[in-house]
């Protein structure tokens, strides 16, 4: 464990160790967030690892400011008008993803949208501004645990991590999650922000959309599926492939093949499979309509790519 008293000195040193695709937990003003450089797959696939999640929830991506969330994100107006109204501070707008954006597929669980907030704690900021780029943050826990508001909350739950030490949270509650997709923005999680404030804002009723409820067909359309499913039929632990399949593979041991084949780590490392999921996925749906993919292991995060690939199959 490292602690890093939030020191400017100590913020550049975190804002290197980002850089160099290390995972680390900052403060914010809701709660600490387990923070990784977003651009960069395999810091992403870390955050995964080191929280034991056994699926792959998209994560929120924090900036500096709402003009480097322009660059990865469309800002439709009424979300524009929430940035300017509320950033920085404890909300997480929904918005499409831009066509150049160069976010992790896996940070945002392959999805055509974005989670983008300006946090308002000012070693974030800090760290932010020092960083120059976007990062991908859950809260700093294990999957399953309560959400860390001290630099001690993380030490205990994630002893290996660095944390930069920015005192105790001052709100202590998640942000507030609007989506801004098409039509009318909706609300995905109630949180720090008071829901009135923003329905002052937009000049009406936000409606709740628990981000697992399928009981709301009505609003289908404003609500994506909350992961990327290919178009491609997937065929799971194929030992071998048929003519007229993609291969998905895994691992060094490869069955004979004469088509298009994408391996999601050569050295059989579940993380980097991770990292490379969702792409490796999105390019093989390009040209393919059959994927076959081998067994994965389901120990560390094979079990969130199994869970993903599973939902996958039962989709369709
Ligand atoms: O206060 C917070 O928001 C904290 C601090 C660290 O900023 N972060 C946080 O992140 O709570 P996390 O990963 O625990 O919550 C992300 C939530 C997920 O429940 C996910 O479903 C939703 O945001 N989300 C992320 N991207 C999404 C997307 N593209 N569409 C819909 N929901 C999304
Ligand atoms: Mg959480």
């Amino acid at each position: 464990m490292t602690l890093y008293p939030a020191s400017a000195e100590n913020i550049s040193l975190c804002a290197d160790l980002l850089r160099e695709g290390h995972p680390l937990a900052f403060p914010t003003e809701t709660v600490y967030g387990l923070g990784a450089d977003a651009l960069n797959e395999a810091a992403v696939a870390r955050i995964f690892e080191i929280k034991a999640r056994p699926d792959f929830n998209p994560l929120i991506v924090h900036v500096k400011n709402l003009d480097m969330a322009g660059t990865l994100g469309v800002f439709p107006s009424k979300a524009r008008l929430l940035a300017e109204s509320f950033w920085p501070g404890p909300l997480t707008l929904v918005v499409p993803r831009r066509e150049d954006c160069q976010v992790s597929l896996l940070a945002s669980a392959g999805l055509p949208s974005l989670a983008l907030r300006v946090p308002a704690h000012p070693v974030a900021r800090q760290l932010l501004n020092m960083f120059d780029g976007p990062v991908a943050a859950p809260s700093a826990n294990k999957s399953g645990q309560l959400s860390p508001t001290e630099a001690a909350h993380v030490v205990q739950n994630l002893p290996e991590l660095a944390v930069l030490d920015g005192g105790a949270c001052r709100m202590g509650l998640e942000s507030t999650i609007v989506s801004c997709l098409d039509g009318e923005p909706v609300l995905l999680r109630i949180g720090s922000l008071d829901r009135a404030e923003i329905e002052k804002i937009l000049a009406c009723r936000l409606t709740l959309l628990p981000e697992n409820d399928t009981r709301t067909p009505k609003l289908a359309p404003g609500r994506l599926a909350r992961h990327y499913a290919p178009n491609a039929s997937l065929r799971l632990n194929a030992q071998h492939v048929e003519d007229d399949e993609a291969l998905l593979a895994f691992g060094p041991d490869l069955p004979p093949h004469g088509g298009l084949c994408l391996n999601l780590s050569a050295a059989g490392n579940v993380t980097e499979a991770a990292a490379n999921l969702f792409g490796h996925l999105h390019r093989l749906d390009a040209t393919a309509r059959k994927i076959a993919v081998m067994p994965i292991p389901d120990t560390a995060l094979g079990e969130a790519i199994n869970d993903r690939l599973n939902r996958a199959v039962a989709g369709k």
